[in-house]
């Protein structure tokens, strides 16, 4: 055998191993056709199924102005931004989404990114280095985490929403580092709970850190507080029901991450179809505030069916535990007709697996009704 069949044969070898402990754990995961086929159903599998699983919570990617948008900004502007923003990407509908995000946000200024992944990935290692101190809650997304790594800086992550272990890291750690950022999102994407914002900006204050959160499942859904970070990250791909990611900040940080932040600088611009849509989805969210409250209504009316804890936001986890059990109980919903996907490690911790429900402005109090009886019966 020549060297690169040998090559070729251990990585084979290697993924399969890989693959056959992850099956054994109840970890694998596969890809299923899936297709939304209006607002709140999904075709799976030949069979037409109502959805509690998609973050598209206003259902604004079937909004008919939101798609003329998009049609319109294809016909005007083509499919792909063609090169990174720094080159020709630089779109004009780029610069006007940007001008309206930093508005309901209420800062100086708004770079919009490919993805909000990649606006994690490019914005925490554009702020600190190697010799700086980042302090982030355990549960915040994997991107943070990711840019968390890239940036080389010491990373220390503190209890789940709990202020007084984020003090106590700050007061041990905090004067061996020339810079801090603290890290937590807004709402929590597997949680669905809301981050404790007035003290951790306090204690950023106390401990002079730099505070930013990452909002992704608030846009649109929660009602915009003055949020009192410095740099509020979030993603287009939710609330908004397109695509892309965001920063805003002051102007001059902006202009850093313009300059240093490699996942914008390095990639190209957002299409114009997504940030078209993304533009007109704001102004749809603007005009119908009551659009608006249904998610969070209708997360309500769930968990008091259930005798849930009050649902703070549009997600609701049900904590089943292991693995098996969550999966079992996807696939018993799934023959009852919902969709609701099992959540398992390494997404959520061990021993936490769930079912992580999510309500759109499109189900109506019935649609909830209906889980709420599956969910109690399993
Ligand atoms: C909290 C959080 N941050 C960031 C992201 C990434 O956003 P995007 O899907 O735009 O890459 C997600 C979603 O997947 C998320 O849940």
């Amino acid at each position: 055998m020549d060297d690169q069949r040998k090559v070729e044969r251990s990585i084979d070898a290697y993924a399969t191993g890989k693959l056959e402990a992850l099956e054994a754990a109840g970890l694998r995961r596969t890809l299923i056709e899936t297709d939304r086929t209006d607002t709140i159903h999904v075709v799976r599998n030949g069979r037409t199924l109502l959805s509690f699983c998609c973050n598209d919570y206003l259902n604004l990617s079937h909004h008919p102005e939101v798609k003329r948008a998009a049609r319109d900004a294809i016909e005007r502007l083509g499919t792909g931004a063609g090169a990174s923003r720094l080159v020709t990407g630089n779109h004009s509908i780029l610069v006007a989404l940007e001008t309206k995000l930093a508005a309901i946000k209420g800062t100086e200024a708004c770079l919009v990114f490919g993805s909000g992944y990649l606006a994690n990935l490019g914005t925490i290692p554009a702020l600190v280095g190697p010799d700086d101190l980042i302090v982030l809650d355990e549960l915040a997304h994997a991107c943070m985490h990711g840019g968390a790594k890239l940036s080389g800086a010491i990373i220390e992550s503190f209890k789940h929403n709990d202020v007084d272990a984020a003090r106590a890291i700050l007061a041990r750690n905090r004067t061996k580092h020339a810079r801090c950022l603290l890290l937590t999102e807004t709402i929590f994407s597997m949680d669905g709970d809301r981050a404790p914002l007035t003290e951790l900006a306090a204690l950023a204050q106390e401990f002079d850190a730099w505070f930013m959160t990452d909002d992704a499942h608030g846009l649109g859904v929660i009602p915009e507080g003055s949020n009192p970070a410095d740099i509020q990250m979030g993603t287009l791909s939710k609330g908004a029901g397109s695509y892309g990611g965001y920063v805003c900040a002051s102007r001059s940080v902006i202009d850093l991450l313009i300059n240093r932040a490699r996942s914008f600088i390095y990639s190209t611009g957002l299409a114009p179809a997504s940030a078209a849509a993304a533009l007109t989805a704001l102004q749809v969210m603007e005009r119908d505030p009551a659009m608006c409250a249904r998610p969070l209504a209708l997360a309500r009316g769930f968990t008091n069916a259930l005798n849930l804890p009050d649902a703070q936001s549009a997600i609701v986890p049900v904590v089943l535990g292991d693995a098996a059990r969550a999966m079992a109980a996807s696939k018993a919903l799934e023959r009852d007709g919902f969709l609701v996907i099992a959540i398992r490690p390494p997404t959520v911790p061990v021993d936490t697996a769930r079912l992580r429900v999510t309500f759109t402005a499109g189900h109506s109090e019935a649609d909830v009704a209906r889980l709420a009886d599956a969910v109690a019966k399993l």
